[in-house]
């Protein structure tokens, strides 16, 4: 049985008790993060507390833990269950206020924190073998897809919608243009060899991933939207996430994206990406 994270205690997960009354329950008022292990330890830690701050920021959730102690309580979750390779999940909650509540219970309300690991293979994943098959869909969610929040239920529904059609998982479009991946950002390699990735707007996330893996390309980056035609052109596609890494798409709407088989550059960088992972994890 796992060891969880929640509110200071290190607990079984079956004892883990949230009240009914809690934000994050009632109203998805909560963000969250999800941080890769490899070897025992954590991938672009820096990144993901720093986004969590900003997340915590906009959304206006005070008193959760600083870097250090999300350092301290990843390594121990890390220790006791002894994740080698997988996800850590963080997640903030505005807390539990006495009633059901439009307005914001007091800004001193302390929030509701938790965190649990899940490990799983990441680096050796047998998908990024075959690549991803994904299909188009609009994008409906709220305008700022760029704050983490656990309003996850139309990334969610979509995905299946993807499955059901056959397909691995599914790209979102605003009036045409791509904005992102289901739960990844989404990247094309034109055939004049341009990285086209969508700029840092409100429209996406501001993929930890994204911000690393993008030094590492050896091609010109173009930051501008791409449309569905031009992805289902492509030479080559791929996704990014902490989960995921660089995870090749070769379908597109059924288009074959290059010969049907992840592209080399796509390949390429997934190595480098890992390698670089493994490097500076801590
Ligand atoms: N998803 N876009 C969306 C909508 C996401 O949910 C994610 C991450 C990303 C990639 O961001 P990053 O590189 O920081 O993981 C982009 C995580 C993995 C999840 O919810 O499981």
């Amino acid at each position: 049985m796992r060891t969880i994270y929640l509110n200071g205690n290190y607990i079984p997960e079956t004892e883990g008790k949230v009240s009914v009354f809690d934000r994050g329950f009632l109203f998805s008022d909560s963000v969250y993060e999800v941080v890769s292990v490899l070897d025992g330890k954590l991938v672009d830690f820096g990144g993901h507390v720093q986004r969590l701050a900003r997340s915590l920021t906009e959304i206006g959730i005070n008193g959760a833990p600083g870097a250090d102690d999300w350092l301290a309580i990843c390594r121990e979750l890390v220790a006791r269950n002894h994740v080698e390779e997988g996800m850590i999940y963080w997640q903030v909650t505005r807390g539990t206020p006495e009633d059901r509540d439009f307005v914001f219970p007091p800004a001193d309300t302390p929030p509701t924190v938790l965190a649990f690991t899940q490990s799983r293979t990441l680096a050796d994943n047998p998908v990024a073998l075959r690549g991803l098959r994904v299909v188009t869909m609009p994008d409906l969610r709220w305008g700022r897809a760029d704050i983490k929040t656990t309003q996850l239920l139309y990334a969610s529904m979509m995905k299946n919608e993807a499955m059901a059609r056959g397909a691995d998982d599914a790209w979102m479009e605003r009036n045409g243009w791509i904005t992102e991946g289901s739960a990844q950002n989404a990247h094309i390699i034109t055939h004049e060899g341009v990285l086209v990735t969508h700029p840092l707007t409100c429209e996406i996330l501001h993929g930890i991933t994204r911000a690393s893996v993008l030094p590492l390309v050896a091609q010109r980056i173009e930051e501008r939207p791409f449309s569905v035609h031009e992805a289902e052109q492509a030479a080559e596609a791929f996704v990014s996430s902490a989960s995921g890494f660089v995870m090749p798409v070769v379908q597109i709407n059924g288009h074959i994206i290059g010969n049907g088989q992840p592209g080399s550059a796509t390949v390429q960088l997934r190595h480098a990406y890992i390698d670089w992972a493994r490097r500076t994890a801590r």
